[in-house]
């Protein structure tokens, strides 16, 4: 167990907490956390162990991660649609990765808990007003008046039990039965029917659905199965509004140990992720998975002092690092971090986030990141990691179900003046439904290309 650790720790003033709301009102802030720590976990200590034996699979170079959803989740789109279609969208990426990689592929949303944001000004001004900026649903709410930019401690109650109803939701799909294989490829049919996809995309999915006819012939029934009906979903967010988590942090009664049970797997945003950073600290003492954004600005040094705080028993599948340098940057700042790491000897998953180096202002005045350059990062990404000898063990996206127009171009090409058509994110431009899609298949190209040189040093 962390020495010298306990749930609030953090708050001892040696710790740096950046980004953290400030609330006006101490004792209203006291009664919320006092509701939250009463309430049941959302996660079990047991879930999130199997997770980091998952993820440890993956550092072992034994299987892929994919984790994706909203950059933020909003109470106003909380709908089961919603979750439903993210959920399928996740699947179908999946499952188009297990074929490609013939590895089992960790599905991790980024749901059930992404409410709060880091800003990089405390304050937001519209023509001659100026208000505290949005910090995400479960602290402030985003509009523009004086009245919703309070921070208000009850949200958090409110995202608790958001929190609760769609894991409840993910949990009922995942194990169902609306996660069967052959639904999940069908739905991947009708969407390559709908659009202009490249022949090389219906040649992988003809080539699946020949797989499970052929399956299906040799007298497996799919609906018997629970490997092929049912699928692992695991959630995931920024652990950055630390009353909240601290809140739901307990100790398993099986091995005492401490989780943060708002979730499976927490990770620290590369602006809280520093030495004495407050969010390191509290991170250190919970047993969850970790991951850690690494962006151009972390020094190799700073990582592997990071690493050894937050897994000083290099347990392997504790940390994955998700590296988000920007298109065009990642063949140059990746590579250090990849040979120190590997260097000492720690035992990480390495992750591409191709969306957060990659935002850029369209003509049309829109927050936008364009296709071509989301590609380009995980393409940079795989290219570092073939070199280095290591494992690209997966991708951490900003994606929605939805048929939204936030990020530019993709097989059915998002033009800057379309993405006023349907622009709807509470924070980034996320990836909609066909796009997340064709970012799977184009990887599933690369993981081709990799697995055909494999075999060809083998022979
Ligand atoms: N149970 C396996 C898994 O979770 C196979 C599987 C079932 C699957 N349904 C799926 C894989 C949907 C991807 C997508 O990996
Ligand atoms: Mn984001």
């Amino acid at each position: 167990m962390a020495q010298n650790w306990t749930p609030e720790s953090w708050k001892q003033d040696r710790f740096i907490a950046k980004h953290l709301p400030k609330y006006e009102d101490a004792a209203a802030l006291a009664e919320a956390e006092r509701a939250l720590a009463g309430f049941p976990p959302l996660v079990f200590a047991g879930e999130a162990r199997a997770l980091k034996a998952d993820l440890a699979q993956v550092a072992a170079g034994q299987a892929f991660l994919v984790q994706g959803g909203d950059c933020a989740e909003s109470f106003a789109e909380f709908h089961p649609d919603n979750i439903r279609d993210t959920f399928r969208v996740i699947l179908q990426m999946a499952a188009v990765l297990t074929f490609a990689s013939k590895m089992p592929v960790v599905k991790v949303g980024r749901m059930a808990g992404q409410f709060a944001k880091p800003r990089s000004s405390d304050t937001e001004t519209q023509g001659d007003v100026t208000l505290p900026s949005y910090f995400g649903d479960n602290v402030n709410g985003i509009e523009f008046s004086p009245e919703s930019r309070v921070n208000d401690p009850q949200r958090m109650l409110r995202a608790y039990s958001q929190a609760a109803a769609t894991l409840n939701l993910l949990r009922a799909f995942a194990g169902g039965g609306y996660a069967n294989l052959r639904e999940v490829h069908r739905w991947t049919l009708e969407f390559m029917d709908r659009s202009p996809w490249s022949s090389e995309f219906k040649q992988i999915a003809d080539r699946i659905g020949e797989a499970l006819d052929f399956i299906e012939a040799c007298g497996v029934d799919i609906e018997d199965q629970q490997s092929l009906k049912t699928a692992t979903f695991y959630t995931s967010h920024e652990a950055l509004l630390l009353p909240y988590e601290q809140a739901l942090t307990r100790q398993d009664s099986l091995t005492g140990d401490w989780y943060d049970t708002s979730a499976h797997m927490l990770w620290i945003g590369d602006r809280t992720r520093f030495v004495d950073s407050a969010h390191v600290e509290f991170l250190r003492g919970v047993n969850n998975p970790i991951g850690v954004k690494c962006g151009p600005s972390l020094e190799p040094d700073a990582l592997l002092q990071m690493l050894d705080i937050l897994n000083p028993a290099r347990e392997p599948g504790r940390i994955t690092l998700i590296s988000r340098f920007g298109a065009g940057k990642v063949e140059e700042g990746l590579p250090p971090l990849v040979r120190a790491v590997e260097r000492e000897g720690h035992p990480v998953v390495w992750s591409c986030d191709p969306m957060h180096g990659n935002v850029i202002k369209s003509d049309s005045g829109y927050k936008t990141r364009p296709f071509d350059r989301i590609l380009s990062e995980v393409r940079g990404f795989f290219a570092v990691h073939r070199a280095e000898g290591t494992h690209a063990g997966g991708i951490h996206v900003e994606m929605t179900g939805q048929d939204v127009t936030e990020c530019t171009g993709g097989a059915v090409a998002i033009t800057d003046e379309g993405l006023a058509d349907r622009y709807h994110t509470h924070c980034d431009p996320r990836l909609n439904a066909a796009q997340s899609l064709e970012l799977a298949f184009l990887l599933a190209e690369m993981l081709n290309l990799e697995l055909g040189e494999a075999r060809q040093d083998a022979a």
